[in-house]
């Protein structure tokens, strides 16, 4: 199951598993929203790109377990399980009520307590700091018997103050549990307050590592780190694994984002529209490396990982499809051992069907084919084998160029499509405004016909054309020049993630407005939407707020 999940499916299975139990907390008017998102990458990826499982058998004697011992992150665990296709998402929005499936914690699931918990749940949660426990009980287990299943534990590192948490980490170290990888939802908070002022657990890497623990540490929000982290988890041997993923509280929904209050809170009711358009417009933002200086492209991908881009861009020009030459599948093969930084690989070459192993085999995370490069079979080759190999499809158009009519019957699988704002062939050309009207018309066509993926922005883009192609429906923004042209690569992408904060707060403002409960959006928000109160036109109005 899932093992060969493509990048920005992966992304928007987590993004659905978000937008579900946000449905579940307001309709419910309580839950925990806080440890839900804080954990929602964590439990997307094992269950989207790692278990082994099957919903139809859930009693499947092969499959991997998952205990979630912070069971407080019920309505995230439980989206997850509805999205991995144990039961239908809508039952998230019965969450908490009399006689639901779905109560405040988790249930394990049985014959018997059918009636309470869905299949898939293997450990009932409630008081924490158990779970451990219970999960090296049946990592020793399946190794007293020889078995190859694996075991997942998610911990908190508010339940980490608990001292059987510290007493199953010895006995799994003891045990040498190596079937056994612990994630540590690492976000800080606990409850009503930080975890360093009410039981400081760092060095927490090094408490681990003293208790015979292989240790990795990753930004929690990121698939591509979890990802990695995994797949070295399973070269390990004679040790269990500590993963600290280090997250935000509430992450996805801004004013939520790192504060306790959000702990065990509900949203009102009234605003989840709005909440569910702030988790479907995440933004990412991918530089593109042939700009600026002439190649050291290692250099140029190492300064904006720094600065915590979403992924690379990487512009494949074969001088016959367009007029420049830069780089082809053997560089990106190299570049691919500096980061695990999503590829996302445009290419601009004539004939791509020919070379589509090269770009397969260099472990891209997005390859983009051009329309005008290839026939309604080729493209549809193109799709299948990247698909097959884990990597999301995408196709491009020229500014000259309407998608074509045959791409209506692949939109099911295609994760991208890139709008050129300029003639492709070099970086640092200028915006063609006339593109953002068939951009916003596109937007909605391919929606309307069931397109789920991303609008990808790509040439010319810089603070003012993100803005434009944001609203005119892009989420994925590509900057060259932006980025690399200017020498203050740091002030650059902050510059440039600030332009889409704006973007998003105004097209939020307005959704609030027009469902009326504007005020109460703009307290819920004030703190989020000062430092953008000129640019938004707003001072007066939030100054007004008490
Ligand atoms: C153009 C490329 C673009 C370009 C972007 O053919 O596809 O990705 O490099 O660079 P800027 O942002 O400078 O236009
Ligand atoms: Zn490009």
């Amino acid at each position: 199951m899932g093992f060969n999940m493509r990048y920005l499916d992966l992304k928007r299975k987590i993004r659905d598993g978000r937008m579900w139990a946000i449905q579940g907390i307001t309709e419910a008017g309580s839950g925990h929203p806080g440890a839900s998102f804080s954990a929602a990458e964590i439990m997307g990826t094992l269950y989207f790109k790692r278990m082994r499982y099957d919903p139809s058998n859930p009693d499947w004697s092969e499959r991997d377990y998952f205990i979630n011992s912070k069971a407080h992150s019920a309505p995230g665990f439980y989206s997850a399980l509805a999205v991995a296709g144990y039961f239908q998402p809508e039952e998230l929005r019965t969450l908490r009520q009399l006689g639901s499936r779905l109560q405040g914690h988790p249930v394990r699931y049985s014959e018997h307590q059918r009636h309470h918990s869905v299949p898939g749940i293997e450990y009932s949660g409630g008081s924490e700091g158990i779970g451990l426990s219970v999960g090296v009980g049946i990592a020793l287990a399946q190794k007293l018997d020889g078995k190859k299943n694996r075991v997942f534990v998610l911990i908190g590192d508010g339940e980490s103050n608990e001292g059987q948490i510290w007493e199953a980490s010895m006995a799994a170290g003891k045990f040498k549990l190596d079937n056994l990888v612990t994630i540590l939802d690492r976000n800080r908070i606990q409850q009503d307050g930080f975890t360093e002022d009410i039981m400081p657990l760092d060095p927490i890497k090094d408490k681990w590592t003293a208790f015979n623990w292989e240790v990795f540490e990753v930004d929690g929000h990121r698939v591509e780190q979890i990802v990695d982290a995994l797949n070295k988890a399973g070269q390990v041997h004679d040790k269990p694994v500590m993963i600290i993923a280090n997250t935000v509280k509430g992450n996805g929904i801004r004013h939520m984002a790192n504060n306790p209050q959000w702990h065990g809170k509900a949203p009102p009711k009234r605003q989840t529209e709005v909440l569910l358009e702030e988790l479907e417009s995440e933004c990412l933002i991918a530089p593109s490396i042939i700009a600026g200086e002439r190649e050291n492209y290692e250099d140029k991908i190492r300064k904006v990982e720094r600065e915590g881009v979403d992924m690379i861009h990487l512009d494949v020009m074969d001088g016959r499809f367009v007029p420049n030459t830069t780089f082809f599948a053997d560089t990106i093969k190299k570049l691919r051992r500096l980061t695990s930084l999503p590829f996302d690989t445009h290419l601009m070459i004539e004939d791509p069907l020919k070379s589509i192993q090269d770009y397969i085999d260099a472990r891209c995370d997005i390859i983009t084919v051009h329309a005008e490069a290839c026939t309604e079979n080729e493209f549809r080759e193109i799709q299948e084998r990247l698909i097959d190999n884990g990597i999301s499809p995408g196709i491009a158009i020229n500014p000259g160029t309407d998608v074509p009519k045959w791409l209506y019957q692949c939109l099911h699988n295609l994760d991208v499509v890139i709008v050129m704002s300029v003639n492709p062939g070099s970086a640092g050309q200028k915006f063609m405004p006339e593109v953002l009207s068939k951009m916003i018309v596109l937007n909605k066509q391919l929606r309307q016909n069931g397109f789920r993926g991303y609008i990808e922005a790509d040439g010319g883009i810089d603070a003012t054309t993100l803005q434009q192609t944001y609203d005119a429906g892009a989420r994925i923004f590509v900057a060259g020049a932006a980025v690399y042209g200017g020498g203050d690569i740091h002030g650059a992408v902050i510059h440039l993630r600030h332009k889409a904060e704006v973007a998003l707060e105004r097209r939020l403002l307005n959704h609030a407005t027009q469902l009326n409960i504007r005020a109460d959006w703009m307290k819920a928000r004030k703190h989020i939407l000062i430092p953008y109160a000129n640019e938004l036109r707003i001072e007066e109005e939030l100054h007004a707020i008490r």
